[in-house]
């Protein structure tokens, strides 16, 4: 990287100032591939990648769906198969002290996963 050290040194003057932008350089980094990384990890909508993200009955798989692992793409599992899988949940909402579904919260999930399965 010399030739940067030499342009730098060309339209700067001296080495006095080039050495101090060099050694203070790292510390500017930290914040910019901070925001850099942010933007990448676009923490704005993080269930976009669900189908009707915006409904209220996917605010409410998410809700419930979601606390103990990442929430699944309904596509994963047909109907059915969400049927029995939701039951399973259900057990391992009871072993963890959660709170049931209430019946309201029921039908929005099994209405969602319905009609986006697979
Ligand atoms: C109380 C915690 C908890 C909640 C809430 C929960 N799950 Fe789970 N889920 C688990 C655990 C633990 C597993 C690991 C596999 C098992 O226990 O059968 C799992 C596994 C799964 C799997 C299988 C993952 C795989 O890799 O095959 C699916 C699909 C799933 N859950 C869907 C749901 C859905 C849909 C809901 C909402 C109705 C839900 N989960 C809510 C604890 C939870």
């Amino acid at each position: 990287m010399v030739w940067v050290r030499r342009l730098l040194i060309a339209s700067w003057g001296s080495e006095m100032k080039i050495h101090s932008i060099l050694k203070y350089a790292p510390v500017a980094l930290v914040p910019a591939l901070l925001l850099l990384t942010g933007c990448a990890f676009n923490t704005e909508n993080p269930h976009a990648y669900l189908p009707d993200a915006q409904t209220e009955a996917a605010g409410v798989y998410i809700e419930q769906c979601g606390g103990c692992h990442s929430v699944p793409h309904p596509q994963r599992l047909s109907a059915a198969a969400w049927k029995s899988m939701v039951a399973v949940m259900d057990k391992r909402r009871d072993e963890r002290k959660y709170p049931p579904l209430s019946e309201s919260q029921r039908k929005k999930i099994m209405s969602y996963l319905e009609a986006h399965a697979r």
